[in-house]
């Protein structure tokens, strides 16, 4: 008879401390996901946009007269007789990313068909305004940089 109540003491004993850990558990992962939650809501809530300067490289990269698309960035790297600039590849009228077409000698955009000189100018379609130039120069390295975020007025040209 001793013995059956020192089994049943056990079993209860098991039985409880089991119910504890499951317990501990449960809390442990709820304040987990309470942690997680809180550090997501309390982080700012910013979108981190990729810097607007652009490092387009050696200018000797660019051969006289060539118009270079960086696709990524959104700009072409011109290089003209009196000099480098900058233009900004992203149509005016609704954003379409253009394309330089070197068989005819301009820029065009695919989606409604504005077309504008290499200069940025426009010369046919929808678009309200040229390409904006873009603030360009010659950093300390001698590579060209590009600012996406500025505009500047056209025919500043970048001599080396
Ligand atoms: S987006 Fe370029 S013409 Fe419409």
């Amino acid at each position: 008879m001793e013995e059956k109540k020192t089994n049943e003491a056990n079993a209860d004993f098991n039985r409880r401390a089991f119910f504890v850990k499951l317990g501990l558990g449960s809390l442990g992962i709820a304040t987990a996901g309470t942690a997680v939650f809180g550090y997501q809501f309390l982080s700012p809530n910013v979108l981190y946009e990729p810097s607007p300067i652009i490092n387009a490289g050696k200018p000797e990269g660019y051969p006289i007269d060539s118009v270079t698309l960086d696709v990524n960035s959104g700009i072409y790297i011109i290089r003209a007789k009196e000099g480098f600039f900058s233009l900004s590849a992203v149509c005016t009228h609704l954003g379409c990313l253009t394309a330089w077409k070197p068989e005819l000698g301009i820029i065009a955009c695919p989606c409604h068909g504005s077309k504008f000189r290499q200069s940025g100018e426009k010369i046919e379609g929808p678009a309200p305004k040229p390409l904006p130039w873009k603030r360009m120069w010659i950093s300390d390295d001698g590579d060209l940089m590009v600012d996406r975020s500025a505009d500047v007025s056209p025919m500043q040209y970048v001599r080396i």
